[in-house]
């Protein structure tokens, strides 16, 4: 009877958040319901670039080989070109996401698993297919209209849009991954700051084969300056490879302030000609889409029983590709901690960190990737082709930086400077991986933050500080290579000692019977659970061998301690009654 429809979470969207949310959710055994406006998953491929917090937090699902088989891999990512046209002149060409040889070594030496790039259009099936498959309801063509709290529970109205038909869902829980026009933050009131709306783009996705103009300089990105391709002032659109190198997908801007382009097919292959500088290659048009570019974040992501998360809470230009990694990795922060409440093996305090935890990550990302959209203005200004309509003025500026001249020298240092910027959006490991979390799912050690000994958003700092993401090492399982993250994760707790710590992990085995919690204690070294392979973990640890590090469910470190203490099992204790809302 639908009238009595009840579940434990209802998860509302099934783009990257929802999706996500349903797969953690599905796979630590939490009941729960998925409903989604549209008869299937994202129909354009909008977000790529999955970073490495994503493809490992995958990995801890299982399905990292599915994502990489699917996924244009790593080493053709990073050849990314500044040019007037893709057959015309190269103006720059910068290696990113991390393709650098000195970059490599940095993001190796961090994450079990590569970045990689996903289509959005083909990630949604992947995860909301393994969480059906692990036990997601999964609910299409069924539309949120509203909802109640009440101390209990949330009623949920919903539409039917096949039958036409209205009902209502009661879940304890509701997971609001409605998107960036987010009804259910709106409903809320979630309390927003920034603005909607700063500048339109359009998305054309179209089929050609482009291989000539891209194959020996292999990338996701292909940027074109065409003067006077936009009406007064120099056209940026990107060209951006949705499979090698077949099929594509173009970014145009248009003027927010005018009413939206009336784009046909016509136009679009226009625009496509010019961008590709060759009017004789075949195109097929996929797709039209308009969008408008945002700089919006909540300052709260959470109201009583509903947990928002993805765009609905952050909403931000494509620049640094945040926004699907964004949104899993909030979904990942909740779902484990909806677990253990619904299980009764945390107090409903614990759901007040998701919050804690993830604003300023939100935060952080909508300014990040808008200041990355400013910074092109410094190629633009170096280049000269800024504040002029004239054609001939800005295609003289691109010119001039071939000029033998002590000017033609000074343009050549600040395209390279201007380029160079350009890190903070196509390498900034550090916004990927770096997040430290504050809240009461953390508990200090009493040591102070270590200090960043490089850019902070350029680089990752490995560290076991409590709250930031466990350091990644191989360590060895029968001789076979398995990460920390391996060891870890899997949605317990697992705490990590050496030899000489032992007393830890046997208190780790008492503690977890006396609160009901998985809690797994590793230990490392020779002839222990798991060997320090290349001694990377005792380098890393920051901890002596008979201290330990206790790791939550995601992989952020909850705690730890630098050595030996009388009782471990009444600190361990303290420490995870602390964590857990006990
Ligand atoms: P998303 O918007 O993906 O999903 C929302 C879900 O909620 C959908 O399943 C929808 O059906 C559902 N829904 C909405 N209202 C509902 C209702 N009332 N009832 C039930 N269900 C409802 N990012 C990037 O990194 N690189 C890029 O190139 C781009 N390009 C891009 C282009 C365009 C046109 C857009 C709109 C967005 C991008 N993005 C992007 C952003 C990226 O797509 C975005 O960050 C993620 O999709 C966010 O995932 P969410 O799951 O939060 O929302």
């Amino acid at each position: 009877d639908p009238d009595d429809l009840t579940t434990d979470v209802l998860v509302i969207g099934s783009g990257p958040a929802g999706a996500s949310a349903a797969l953690f959710l599905a796979t630590y055994g939490v009941q729960h319901i998925v409903i989604t406006k549209y008869r299937w998953t994202a129909n354009t491929p909008r977000a790529h670039i999955t970073n490495q917090r994503t493809v490992e937090i995958m990995r801890d699902m299982g399905i990292e080989d599915e994502v990489l088989a699917e996924a244009t891999p790593h080493d053709l990512m990073g050849d990314t070109v500044f040019c007037s046209s893709l057959a015309g002149e190269e103006i720059g060409r910068i290696r990113t996401w991390g393709t650098h040889p000195e970059r490599e070594a940095d993001y190796r030496l961090a994450s079990p698993s590569m970045n990689c790039d996903l289509p959005q259009t083909i990630f949604e099936p992947i995860m909301i297919s393994h969480a059906a498959s692990r036990g997601s309801r999964v609910r299409f063509d069924t539309e949120y209209l509203s909802m109640t709290q009440d101390a209990d529970g949330v009623t949920v109205q919903v539409l039917d849009r096949l039958w036409g038909h209205q009902y209502a869902i009661r879940a304890k829980y509701v997971v609001a991954a409605d998107g960036g026009r987010s009804k259910v933050v709106s409903d809320l009131a979630l309390p927003m700051a920034g603005e909607m709306d700063i500048a339109g783009s359009m998305n054309i996705v179209f089929h050609a084969d482009l291989s000539a103009y891209v194959a020996h300089r292999p990338s996701v990105l292909y940027w074109v300056l065409q003067p006077g391709a936009t009406i007064g002032g120099i056209g940026l659109g990107l060209v951006r490879m949705v499979r090698p190198w077949n099929e594509w997908l173009i970014t145009w801007g248009y003027d927010i302030s005018q009413p939206p382009p009336d784009l046909t097919d016509e136009m679009a292959v226009e625009i496509v000609h010019n961008l590709v500088g060759d009017d004789s290659v075949p195109v097929t048009i996929r797709s039209l889409s308009l969008w408008g570019n945002n700089k919006m974040y909540a300052e709260r992501y959470a109201q009583g029983r509903v947990f928002a998360v993805g765009d609905a809470v952050h909403r931000h230009p494509p620049s640094n590709g945040l926004g699907s990694n964004t949104s899993i990795g909030d979904s990942y922060n909740l779902a484990w901690k909806l677990a253990h409440v619904l299980r009764g093996t945390a107090g409903p305090g614990l759901l007040d960190s998701f919050d804690a935890e993830r604003a300023p990550v939100g935060e952080q990302i909508v300014l990040r990737a808008n200041k990355s959209i400013e910074e092109f203005g410094a190629l633009l200004e170096a280049l000269e082709v800024t504040g002029t309509d004239d054609v001939e003025a800005m295609q003289a500026g691109i010119d001039g930086r071939a000029d033998d001249s002590a000017d033609g020298a000074e343009k050549r240092r600040r395209i390279r400077a201007a380029l160079e910027l350009k890190d903070y959006e196509f390498n900034a490991h550090g916004v990927e991986l770096g997040q430290r979390y504050r809240s009461g799912a953390v508990v200090a050690d009493g040591t102070e933050e270590p200090a960043y000994t490089r850019d902070p958003e350029l680089y990752y700092h490995p560290t076991t500080w409590p709250g930031a993401r466990l350091p990644h090492c191989w360590l060895g399982r029968d001789g076979r290579r398995v990460s920390t993250h391996d060891v870890a994760g899997h949605g317990r707790f697992t705490l990590l000692t050496g030899i000489t710590g032992r007393p830890w992990a046997d208190a780790a085995a008492k503690v977890a019977a006396v609160l009901g919690v998985e809690l797994h204690g590793v230990v490392v070294g020779p002839g222990a659970d798991v060997t320090d392979l290349y001694e990377d973990w005792s380098r890393l640890r920051e901890v002596a061998e008979d201290g330990c590090v206790l790791v939550r469910p995601d992989n952020h470190v909850a705690w730890r301690s630098a050595g030996p203490v009388d009782d471990p099992a009444s600190e361990l204790e303290r420490v995870l009654r602390r964590v857990l809302d006990r």
